[in-house]
């Protein structure tokens, strides 16, 4: 460190040059982070419990509970953090931050004073060439005292990876690394906090080398399907949707054409992006109607804005974003130099149905009184009991899927209504007269009869067939324990069950 800005450090942080940091924080773990070459503590007192370095200047605490707020001790430092947890979170999100300019210590003057769960940092965070030195003293100098209780989380920038493949940038940080493929560890990743999942993607390396991006895009595809969380955040560096003068680069038109349409086929609502040194704020892109943020203004010279029909509002200056995840809304302020916001916005995305199939089956076929499975995006808070089906009784909700009643004797062309406190979702379904469907696992053996749960058969008069293994089994109807849904008792044999009715046929099960 040179010696000037050693002594600002000493400064900014009296009677001690310690700089820690926090890493990953979950709902049960976080990482405490030191300069092992400067200061050396062999490990952290969190919770009345002693966590000793697993590497020099790295601690995992471990066994913490969600959403509460701890107290740590490393050195001759003492700070608190806060887990993940349920409820309001408020974020800040900042870039291109790392050039060490009177802007970037004025905006992290500003960025103490905030209370918030996470720091999103769109990339570059070290400037020129994202040297291990500059990690220090235009990074963590600049931040400690908000980085001592709020965990960053980072995307690499290209300034990052002009030092080779970007090394001191992941020896610096230490991210969450489960599920994804163990050579890319750290470049990009994953985490749930709240009501969102948040996505940070390496719009460098990876996405630039085919075979890299194959693996990053089908880590991405699986990452958005199996998101229970209503919020789905993604950000990276190179802003596809933003007009200035870096909006020709290679990358940046790299991740329009690859990862823009794997955000808009999950429906992504929200990104963050860097690069361009300016605010924008898109307006509504692609079929999810995302909102892409360019947040570029963290500290490094700044850019003109350029004129585009996808920018609603550009402005060319010094900024973070301040943000809350607030259940249905999310709440987005672009903070300026003066501590003042100078744009404003409130997300609230609407319900999109994707399918509606039959409840039990998942086939297309929906008979009368059927429970039916609505898959779509933004559907609902989980168990959220905002939400209704027009005309259908709500049985469960989640963010992907609504489980819901047919009422009985409806047939026909049926216009489904899906309402949230966000808006609605229109679709047609057909309800045929007959659709037997059988509920898998739903067997119940008494004495030498097996009783199967069946639905879609509200209202039939006529005979049920049913063969387990291709062979012909009597079996008999009975009322079911709740509207919709039958019992068919049949012998307690053991094999793939299918049941007959109205000359329609259901999905097999294994009883
Ligand atoms: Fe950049």
């Amino acid at each position: 460190m040179r010696r000037r800005s050693f002594i600002a450090s000493l400064l900014a942080l009296p009677g001690s040059g310690w700089r820690v940091y926090l890493q990953n924080v979950t709902e049960t773990e976080a990482t405490v982070c030191w300069d092992a070459s400067m200061f050396g503590a062999a490990g952290v007192e969190c919770d009345g419990r002693y966590f000793a370095a697993g590497v020099p200047g790295r601690a995992r605490i471990t066994g913490l509970a969600a959403g509460t707020e701890y107290l740590y001790r490393v050195g001759p430092v003492e700070a608190s953090f806060r887990t993940a947890g349920v409820g309001v979170t408020p974020f800040l999100v900042i870039g291109d931050t790392g050039t060490g300019s009177a802007e970037q210590s004025a905006l992290a003057g500003r960025l103490v004073r905030e209370r918030a769960a996470f720091l999103l940092h769109t990339g570059d965070v070290a400037y020129p060439t994202g040297q291990a030195e500059a990690y220090r003293e235009r990074y963590v100098d600049y931040y400690h005292s908000l980085m001592a209780r709020t965990p960053f989380f980072p995307c690499p920038g290209n300034h990052d990876y002009y030092e080779t493949d970007a090394e001191p940038y992941f020896a610096f940080h230490d991210l969450p690394g489960a599920g994804v493929p163990a050579a890319e560890r750290g470049r990009y990743y994953s985490f749930d906090w709240g009501d969102a999942t948040v996505v940070s993607i390496d719009s460098n390396a990876p996405l630039e080398d085919p075979a890299r991006r194959a693996v990053m895009l089908d880590w991405l595809d699986r990452v958005l399907g199996a998101s229970t969380r209503f919020w789905r955040v993604v950000f990276f560096h190179h802003p596809p949707m933003a007009a200035g003068p870096n909006e020709g680069d290679v990358l940046t038109e790299l991740a329009r054409r690859h990862l823009v349409p794997m955000l808009e086929r999950h429906r992504v609502p929200l990104v963050f992006n860097g690069h361009e040194h300016s605010y924008q704020r898109s307006v509504p892109v692609g079929p999810g109607e995302a909102t892409y943020f360019t947040t570029g203004g963290g500290g490094a010279p700044l850019y003109p804005v350029g004129a585009s029909p996808l920018v609603a509002r550009g402005v060319t200056a010094n900024h973070y974003l301040r943000c809350a995840v607030n259940g249905y809304r999310l709440d987005v302020a672009a903070v300026g130099l003066d501590g003042l916001a100078f744009d404003s916005v409130t997300l609230r995305p609407q319900p999109m149905v994707r399918a509606v199939v039959n409840g039990a089956s998942f086939g297309a076929r929906i008979g009368r009184g059927s429970p039916v499975s609505v898959f779509g995006w933004q559907l609902g808070l989980p168990g959220s009991r905002e939400v209704s089906v027009r005309g259908l009784e709500v049985l469960a909700v989640t963010p992907g899927q609504i489980n819901a009643l047919l009422p009985a004797g409806l047939v026909g062309r049926v216009r489904l209504e899906v309402s949230t406190p966000n808006g609605r979702a229109e679709t047609e379904i057909e309800v045929v007269p007959v659709a037997p469907a059988l509920f898998a696992g739903s067997g119940v053996r008494s004495g030498g009869v097996l009783r199967v749960y069946a639905t879609g058969m509200d209202g039939y008069g006529g005979t049920v067939g049913a063969r387990v293994n291709g062979v012909e089994i009597g079996c008999r109807l009975l009322a079911g324990p709740v509207a919709g849904v039958q019992i068919v008792e049949l012998p307690a044999v053991e094999g793939e069950l299918v049941i007959f009715a109205g000359g329609e046929r259901s999905n097999a099960i294994t009883v």
